[in-house]
């Protein structure tokens, strides 16, 4: 074994490249994110290259256009510019296409002389590189572009660099990304379910999305973290899916419910909850809010008639923003309240149905649309 070579402080200039590389992966496997993953890289490009800066796009299924996801770095300040970064770019660009054809990564020292960068000198991008990341199917599923604002010669170094980050990490963003349209999928199809249910019920539509949004209000107001917002996100979607197996004649009764009736009213909970175990890859604490969504505070709820702190946060949370929604809408069997008369509600129910901590979270999160709706 020979010892380090010249200076402990500073390993080989090969050596260095190879220990930021495996930083920069190690970035983008640890990252919860495609765009804290890739930012990182995209900082070493303009870090480490003459670009004076650098993005990272990626098609978005629904309308075939790349967005940008990730960006650092100057981008010329030109009308043209400011409307990629809103609405992205379309799949015809020549770029893209030419990128689509390609293997390699593509280096352009002078946009105005190339066909596959037409559009680019009109945005005041004078020199461009772009490097594909592709899905499993070959299909192009991202670009890394970075620019300069002057004509540019493409270095060896910087051809290199590029190369290898298209070749590790843009593998590894492909992944991300792959994870990403998955999770979105499954949001969409938990979505659904919940519009499904309340396509049946006669709720006044919007109650999901509605519910879901005050508890999110709440859930920020609270300081809870993104694991735990999602959690309730979709607990929220699907707290009542359970309402699936009750009959119309029960669900849709206008009148007041038999004793009978109640019994097989209230099996939506633990329906629900069979329902959501079905779904493996839904998180815990998002069942907490399926299975504790009618308990209350007293012990008087249901199905298991949990008391106070023996209910999981997240059902107590979720329980106020249920109980506000459907009071301020029309059910087949009531119409709807005030706002003021179901704060009032809400407010003669703390330390009976509801939390006494978490009543005033609530309303203050019910006003805040209200807010919102008028500024
Ligand atoms: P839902 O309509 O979504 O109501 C959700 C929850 O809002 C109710 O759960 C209850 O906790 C609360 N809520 C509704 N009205 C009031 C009220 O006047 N005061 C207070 N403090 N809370 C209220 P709950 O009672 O367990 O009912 C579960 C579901 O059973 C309801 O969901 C609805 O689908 C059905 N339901 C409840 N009462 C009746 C009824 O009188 N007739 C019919 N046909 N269905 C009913
Ligand atoms: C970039 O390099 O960041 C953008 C260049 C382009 O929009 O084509
Ligand atoms: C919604 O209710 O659609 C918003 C919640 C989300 O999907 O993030
Ligand atoms: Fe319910
Ligand atoms: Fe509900």
């Amino acid at each position: 074994m020979t010892g380090p070579a010249a200076d402990d402080h500073h390993p080989p200039a090969g050596e260095q490249a190879a220990q930021d590389m495996l930083h920069l992966t190690q970035l983008v496997l640890a990252a919860q994110t495609l765009a804290a993953g890739v930012t990182p890289t995209l900082e070493k490009l303009v870090r480490d290259t003459a670009a004076q800066g650098s993005a990272y796009f990626q098609l978005e299924s629904r309308d075939l256009s790349y967005r940008v996801r990730a960006a650092t770095g100057e981008m010329p300040a030109t009308p043209g510019m400011q409307a990629i970064a809103a609405h992205g770019l379309p799949a015809e660009t020549p770029l893209l296409q030419a990128l689509a054809a390609s293997r390699q990564p593509l280096f352009f020292d002078d946009t105005r002389s190339r066909h596959e960068t037409a559009g680019l000198p009109e945005l005041g991008v004078a020199s461009v590189a772009a490097a594909p990341v592709r899905a499993s199917d070959g299909r192009l599923l991202g670009a890394f572009l970075m620019h300069t604002l002057d004509p540019h010669c493409w270095q060896p170094t910087e051809v290199a660099l590029l190369t290898l980050v298209s070749g590790t990490v843009a593998a590894l963003s492909g992944r991300l990304a792959a994870e990403e349209d998955a999770r979105q999928a499954r949001e969409a199809a938990l979505r659904a379910l919940g519009l499904m249910l309340e396509a049946r019920d006669g709720e006044t539509h919007g109650h999901t999305d509605r519910v879901t949004r005050l508890a999110l209000r709440a859930g920020q107001a609270l300081g809870w973290d993104p694991d735990r917002l999602e959690a309730l996100r979709w607990g929220a979607y699907l707290h009542d899916i359970g309402k699936i197996a009750i009959p119309d004649a029960v669900l849709l009764k206008p009148g007041r419910l038999t004793e009978e009736e109640w019994v097989t009213m209230r099996s939506h909970v633990e329906a629900g909850e069979r329902f959501a175990r079905a779904l493996a890859f839904l998180p815990p604490l998002a069942l907490n809010v399926i299975q504790d969504h009618h308990e209350h505070w007293s012990g008087q709820g249901y199905p298991a008639g949990k008391q106070a702190e023996g209910i999981s946060v997240e059902g107590r949370l979720f329980a106020l923003c249920d109980v506000y929604d459907a009071l301020t809408s029309e059910r087949p069997y009531k119409r709807a309240w005030t706002h003021e008369a179901a704060v009032a509600e809400l407010r003669a129910q703390a330390g009976q149905q509801f939390d006494p901590e978490l009543v005033e979270v609530v309303i203050r999160a019910a006003e805040d649309r209200g807010d919102a709706l008028l500024a």
